[in-house]
């Protein structure tokens, strides 16, 4: 099996999921790994599972690296089944002699396995500040609670200043090869992106108050491993995608528009594209996203990158058209902030759909413009307003970026 090295005696043991297309309601079109990381030191110490069904594949990778050696520690960055759901196997396998979590990973753990999975489990809760020596390595703890569970820690190998942040800095991106240098950055960067703005953006204050932490603590960090995707080992790789995860956690932006709708005979389309023209002819960029044929993870990447994003849909019975709604209900949950944002749509007698998305949009405390709407087929008046609205929207984002 391979195994790849990050250090003298570290290494990648993880599994690769060629064959995941969901995760949690995420569209992930190059699949997924889950890197878990093996340190063959005087004592041995695996941090964190794979995926359950997965547990053979890391077993042989563990076993091509350290035989029969006794593992001294497991440490468990995050229990969310993703890296949790071997465990049960996987422990039952290795024999650690002690789990290493965090005081909410202890919690986490009692509360999904049974009793009688969890007999002889010797859990040992560590928080930030403590170490674990291992001969020449020492682990050192970093607790990291809602990135993104409350539970979440980074483990720091401290003497080749190897970061196992878990799930931050993480992409699915399933591949044969392991490092960001390997492949094709742009891909990395676009899951990295479409990684932080699904799973991260709700606690963009806490991605922000860990970064200070790490800066604070003085962390020389030379390999960024998380525990999806690529592994960060560049210099400039780590510096960058640091300094992303800062910028995105500001909510920084492009200073683009997006346009989210759904149609239902093509008047809210022709509106959409109205608009779209309006914010071109303002020479800003704006990008159309059809919610039937967008998965939302895609779109919801496009909300973390540009400064406005308008939502459209005509009326279905008294309300919007269901995409409509379960596009704003993903992206509340994901909490954007600083982004300009407004409804449009046609409807026939009684409307309902334009006020729906504007009621949400306005309870999401964002900059919420003046609702726009055109009754059954936009004419040529109003499709004329509508690049008028577009205009104001693409003058509003340069004002923003001045
Ligand atoms: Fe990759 Fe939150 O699990």
């Amino acid at each position: 099996m391979q195994r790849v090295p990050l250090a003298d005696g570290i290494y990648w043991v993880g599994a690769v999921d060629w064959g995941v297309r969901e995760f949690h309601g995420y569209d992930t079109p190059h699949g997924s790994s889950y890197n878990s990381y093996l340190i063959v030191d005087e004592k041995v110490c695996v941090v964190d599972g794979v995926r359950a069904g997965l547990g053979p594949e890391m077993l042989r990778r563990v076993r091509g690296c350290c035989q029969e050696q006794t593992v001294d520690y497991l440490v468990v960055n995050h229990v969310e089944m993703d890296h949790s759901g071997c465990l049960p196997w996987l422990i039952e396998q290795l024999r650690p002699r002690k789990i290493l979590t965090s005081k909410r990973g202890q919690e986490a753990l009692a509360l999904h396995f049974t009793r009688e999975e969890c007999e002889g489990w010797d859990v040992m809760a560590v928080g930030t500040g403590d170490e674990i020596n291992l001969g020449s390595y020492t682990l050192s703890f970093i607790e990291a609670p809602m990135l993104h569970w409350p539970d979440s820690m980074f483990t720091y190998v401290k003497e080749p200043h190897i970061l196992l942040p878990n799930d931050a800095f993480g992409q699915h991106l399933a591949s044969s090869r392991r490092f960001a240098d390997e492949l094709d950055m742009n891909v990395v960067m676009e899951e990295a992106v479409t990684y932080f703005a699904n799973i991260l953006m709700p606690f963009a204050g806490q991605v922000t108050k860990t970064i200070e932490k790490l800066i604070e603590m003085g962390l020389e960090i030379d390999t960024i491993a998380p525990s999806h995707g690529a592994i960060w080992r560049l210099r400039e790789h780590v510096d960058a995608i640091i300094e992303a995860y800062a910028a995105w956690a500001r909510f920084e932006a492009k200073p683009r528009v997006c346009l989210v709708y759904d149609t239902m005979w093509h008047s809210t389309e022709k509106m959409a594209y109205a608009v779209a023209d309006g914010v071109a002819q303002e020479d800003v960029e704006v990008t159309i996203l059809p919610l039937s044929g967008t998965p939302l993870a895609r779109v919801a990447r496009y909300v973390q990158e540009s400064r406005a994003f308008l939502v459209g849909s005509p009326v279905l019975n008294n309300g919007m058209l269901p995409n409509v709604g379960r596009f704003l209900t993903y992206i509340k949950g994901l909490r954007p902030k600083s982004r300009l944002t407004g409804a449009f749509g046609s409807f026939g007698w009684g409307g309902g759909a334009v006020k729906e998305i504007d009621a949400t949009l306005r309870s999401m405390s964002l900059d919420v413009l003046e609702p726009l709407e055109v009754r059954y087929v936009p004419n040529e008046e109003e499709l004329i307003a509508c690049e008028e609205y577009g205009r104001q929207v693409a003058r509003r984002v340069k004002e923003w970026v001045r």
